[in-house]
């Protein structure tokens, strides 16, 4: 039989009532706050006074008259509500003393999440697919496909650590001059900072660092990798890191960038607000088979007039003539870039063959005056007999001609706002972070 609240609340009118967090008692503010809070879930929930009312097992009059602060609910009325699942209530909502909640029939309180998978993200199926494409006549490899298991993520972190260039050109790229002008650049109260294929994430991490210290404000910090070992290494990297930082809030997302634009519960308005979002990749455009399509049809997708855009690249002289020798076709290979390119293949062998690499001068891709090489690995069988040698291109790098990225980022709705100089040495070419803002921009 269904309670009327009415009624008790002229009887108990001054019942104490203590809070589940401490024995304080409670009065009539927290009365008028649970009933504010109840009328604004059931709103949210889409529901009337008379279908939530039918939800509980309860009447419409005791709604409205804890919605109106009329009644002080019973603990029985109020239990009845947080079962109610469309609500989201929990118990430390309710205004109840903690002793008098039945523990076994509450939800769990869940930790904050810190984990997000994306839909359709299924990595033994991506592993399949590259088996099945390594075991072909051959072909052409995504960039992707070198960091999936644990031991290609393993060989790419150690091939990191042992190239005194790369590591070099990592160290300098100007994040504190970057940071200060994207927080000038701000128009929103906080940011989410979504880090596209952060690998181990020291550099997304330390961009954060520097954020906070040009402002202090609220930063979401997403990492989004499709390499589930290096995600965890960039979560844990972030969450020790910024453990310190209660306004920075990280969340992984194990996702495949190029699918950005289905993961529409990710980027719905109603989780950002007016919340600008910087979207950062990182050592990563100079691997894509087509940087124009990624940017303008991927991220353009799902970025926001007024979202900011941070890359890097690595530079062709624009008064340098187009020409073979730019690209290091005889470089050799150092053996931890072996290890980390041939394992995905070796592992996918089903016997033993015989894997060499080479590099060979490749088009500059999608942005006019860059040049490119693409490592290809040849595979033979041992006695070289049987079967003709199989290759397959597994990692492009392209250098960019400065003046045509930036014309082709304009073009597509990324005019840039700041560009400077990553550093060069003897041992990596001359590079450069790129910050944009995106336009207002409509595709064709
Ligand atoms: C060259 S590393 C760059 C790492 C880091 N941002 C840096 O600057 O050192 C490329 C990263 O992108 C990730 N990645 C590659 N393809 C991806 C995809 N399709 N979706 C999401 N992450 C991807 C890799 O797993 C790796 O972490």
């Amino acid at each position: 039989m269904p309670e009327t609240g009415n009624a008790r609340s002229v009887r108990h009118p001054a019942r104490p009532i203590t809070r589940e967090t401490n024995d304080s008692p409670i009065g009539q503010a927290q009365i008028h706050s649970f009933a504010r809070l109840l009328r604004f879930r059931r709103e949210a929930a889409g529901l009337s006074r008379h279908r939530l009312a039918q939800q509980a097992n309860l009447s419409e009059a005791t709604i409205k008259f804890i919605e109106s602060a009329r009644t002080r609910p019973t603990r029985a009325t109020l239990l009845r509500l947080l079962l109610v699942g469309d609500l989201g209530l929990l118990p430390g909502d309710l205004p109840l003393p903690r002793h008098e909640l039945p523990l076994h029939l509450l939800p769990a309180q869940t930790p904050p999440l810190n984990c997000y998978i994306a839909p359709d993200f299924e990595p033994l199926r991506l592993l399949e697919d590259l088996e099945r494409t390594l075991r072909g006549a051959g072909g052409h490899l995504e960039q992707s496909s070198l960091y999936l298991t644990h031991h290609s993520a393993l060989a790419y972190l150690r091939y990191c650590a042992k190239l005194p260039g790369r590591s070099l050109h990592a160290e300098n790229l100007p994040l504190g001059p970057l940071a200060a002008t994207i927080v000038q650049q701000q128009q929103s109260t906080g940011l989410t900072v979504v880090a596209l294929g952060p690998g181990d994430g020291r550099r997304e991490i330390r961009l954060v660092e520097h954020l906070l210290a040009a402002k202090r404000q609220a930063l979401g910090l997403w990492l989004l990798d499709i390499s589930q070992p290096l995600l965890t290494v960039a979560y844990q990297q972030a969450a020790t890191t910024l453990a310190d930082r209660p306004e920075v809030s990280v969340l992984a997302i194990a996702g495949n960038f190029h699918r950005l634009p289905s993961y529409t519960g990710l980027f719905a308005s109603s989780l950002h607000g007016d919340r600008q979002r910087l979207f950062v990749l990182l050592g990563t455009l100079a691997h894509l088979d087509n940087a124009l399509r990624f940017l303008r049809d991927t991220i353009g997708s799902v970025a926001r007039p007024g979202d900011l855009l941070l890359i890097d690249a690595d530079l062709v002289d624009d008064v340098e003539t187009r020409s073979d020798e730019q690209v290091p076709v005889d470089e050799p290979f150092p053996p931890e870039l072996v290890d980390w390119l041939c394992g995905p293949l070796q592992r996918a062998l089903s016997r033993p063959e015989r894997i060499s690499l080479r590099r060979a001068v490749d088009s500059g891709g999608s942005v006019a005056g860059s040049i490119g090489h693409s490592t290809i690995a040849t595979i033979t069988t041992i006695d070289g007999r049987s079967a003709r040698p199989r290759h397959f291109a597994i990692l492009h790098h392209r250098r960019f001609s400065l003046a045509s990225l930036r014309a082709l980022l304009d073009s597509i709705g990324w005019p840039s706002l700041r560009v400077l100089p990553a550093g060069s040495t003897t041992t990596a070419w001359q590079s450069a972070a790129l910050l944009c803002r995106r336009a207002g921009y409509s595709s064709r």
